[in-house]
């Protein structure tokens, strides 16, 4: 059986990026024993600085050089796979869109972490993406490990889907759980900070914008709305919502951040506070866990979970994105 090599350039080596090196060198046999693609790291970018990799191993950042444009080390790599892993901020939509555009006009597919370009230039990437016929990977923006966006994309196709529901930020989760047990909201984010669960700035998870997000990518994938455009509804946790979480917990329920886009609402995402029952799926995940459910109208409800939010989560997706792109373009 012949195996095909498959050269990855990788821009952004944050913790995601770090963890999907490892991940890949410590993977690549298994998967070329059982898919025949061999996964290669062939070049790592930072803001600045690049290295090519001549084994499986990144070399000290002091022995990288300066950055040559992305289309320059595609050639020089013979990338086949871009993965993208470097910050969501909408300050990088642009440069993040441009680098997606050149990757498939050299043929390579796009796999991708970073959220900025897939919400503000949907269209035109799935455009792009179809047209070239190369993959675009979005599993790792909606939610780490979690298989949502493929149970949108693929798992449910042509099933009623009337609405989706999610719990997808485990920052916003984790906080109100905690405000629930008696905790101010400024214990709650030291507490998230603490264990990993926060970044330093949590000012897009308690605000619903980062939830809002993900869902809005779901709800593309799910009903071609275009992603880029949608309207969002916002219920942020503030200091007052302490009191609510209590009087939640004592009423033998959970409140949760709960994004929901409906095909009775077409065109908006809210996210919104909500008291939870103990048999709703989104009650039972706890601390940094995600869960999406899917209303699929008369077959009822079609919940995803778990896959805790995690610098190896996204990774994993990365990877699967990377697989499917490989063997499957079509499907990423
Ligand atoms: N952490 C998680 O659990 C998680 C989960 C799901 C999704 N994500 C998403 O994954 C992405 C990566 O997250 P992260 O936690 O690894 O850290 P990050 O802070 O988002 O990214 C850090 C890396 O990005 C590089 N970088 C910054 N600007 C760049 C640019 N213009 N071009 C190329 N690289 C650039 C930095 O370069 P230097 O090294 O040179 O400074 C650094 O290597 C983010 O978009 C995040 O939202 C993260």
């Amino acid at each position: 059986m012949s195996v095909l090599d498959v050269p990855i350039v990788l821009v952004g080596y944050g913790p995601v990026g770090q963890a999907y090196v490892r991940l890949v060198r410590g993977r690549s046999d298994a998967l070329e024993q059982r898919y025949a693609y061999r996964l290669r790291i062939a070049a790592v970018t930072g803001r600045s600085t690049q290295c090519q990799l001549a084994g499986p191993n990144v070399p000290p950042r002091s022995e990288w050089g300066p950055r040559v444009p992305l289309a320059r080390l595609i050639v020089a790599t013979g990338a086949r796979v871009v993965v993208q892993a470097y910050p969501s901020d909408p300050g990088f939509a642009a440069v993040a869109a441009e680098e997606a555009l050149t990757a498939w006009r050299l043929g390579a597919h796009v796999v991708t972490a970073t959220k900025c370009h897939v919400l503000a230039h949907w269209r035109r990437l799935r455009r792009a993406s179809a047209d070239a016929g190369l993959g675009f990977g979005v599993s790792a923006t909606t939610g780490a490990a979690l298989p949502a966006a493929d149970v949108a994309r693929h798992a449910l196709l042509g099933y009623d889907i009337r609405a989706v529901r999610a719990c997808l930020n485990g920052t916003s989760t984790y906080v109100v759980d905690r405000m629930g047990d008696g905790a101010s909201l400024a214990e709650a984010v030291a507490d998230a900070r603490q264990r990993g669960i926060a970044e330093a700035d949590t000012a897009a998870d308690l605000s619903g914008a980062d939830a809002a997000g993900k869902v809005r990518i779901l709800a593309g994938l799910l009903w071609d709305w275009d992603v880029s455009t949608l309207d969002t509804d916002l219920a942020p946790i503030t200091a007052a919502t302490a009191e609510e979480a209590v009087a939640a917990r004592r009423a033998g329920t959970r409140l949760r951040a709960v994004a929901v886009a409906s095909v009775d609402r077409p065109g908006l995402v809210s996210v919104q506070l909500e008291r939870l029952g103990e048999t709703d799926p989104l009650a039972a995940i706890a601390g940094p866990e995600k869960a999406v459910s899917y209303d699929c109208g008369e077959i009822g409800v079609v919940t995803v979970s778990g896959g805790a939010s995690s610098p190896l989560g996204a990774a994993t997706a990365l990877l699967k994105d990377t697989l499917t792109c490989a063997t499957d373009p079509a499907v990423a």
